[in-house]
């Protein structure tokens, strides 16, 4: 596939991102206390790798093949698994409390200024980058000019739009996201 320089840009813009979505879904999986909320994280991690590697084959000027991605999770699937979990624990504490028992407050006043964030502060750090993330993308469709290129960028921005709802719908089921 030619790329024409604008779409080049965009595409080592995209792979820095990629890199940086990687970087951080691998971190935080690895600290953060909620076993539901790790689960999401490693599946979004794997589908970032995934882009990762489908900029770099489009960079490379072959055109990647979307679909049959066999690790690829539906958005709704993901949600399910870790929310039914979640409701039955909410079920038998009150609201606003986490299967851990660890209250809204509790998690806010772990805060220590000190560079250990909470597993609220890494969500939000996760969808501000989605959002960004998505953003990027939707900018990059609109400058493809060739019909395969603007199909696989779509794609990725759809993916990245369920990882901001998979985090959304986990903070909402904590208390931590109340949509106005
Ligand atoms: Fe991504
Ligand atoms: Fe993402």
């Amino acid at each position: 596939m030619q790329l024409t320089q604008k779409e080049r840009m965009y595409l080592q813009d995209a792979k820095s991102q990629e890199e940086l979505c990687i970087a951080k879904y691998n971190h935080y999986s690895g600290v953060v206390a909620n076993q539901e909320l790790k689960q999401i994280l490693q599946w979004a991690g794997q589908q970032e790798t995934h882009h990762l590697q489908t900029i770099s084959d489009l960079l490379q000027g072959r055109t990647p093949q979307m679909g049959g991605q066999g690790h690829s999770i539906p958005v709704n699937q993901i949600i399910s698994q870790t929310t039914s979990g979640a409701s039955a624990n909410r079920s038998r504490s009150p609201q606003g409390r986490s299967p851990q028992g660890q209250t809204m407050q509790a998690s806010t006043s772990q805060f220590t200024g000190h560079g250990v964030l909470t597993d609220q502060q890494i969500c939000q750090d996760l969808l501000t980058m989605e959002k960004a993330v998505s953003d990027m993308y939707d900018h990059a469709v609109f400058e493809s000019t060739s019909q395969p290129l603007r199909q696989t960028l779509n794609h990725i921005q759809k993916d990245e739009q369920d990882h901001a709802f998979a985090l959304f719908k986990f903070m909402e089921q904590m208390g931590w996201y109340q949509p106005q």
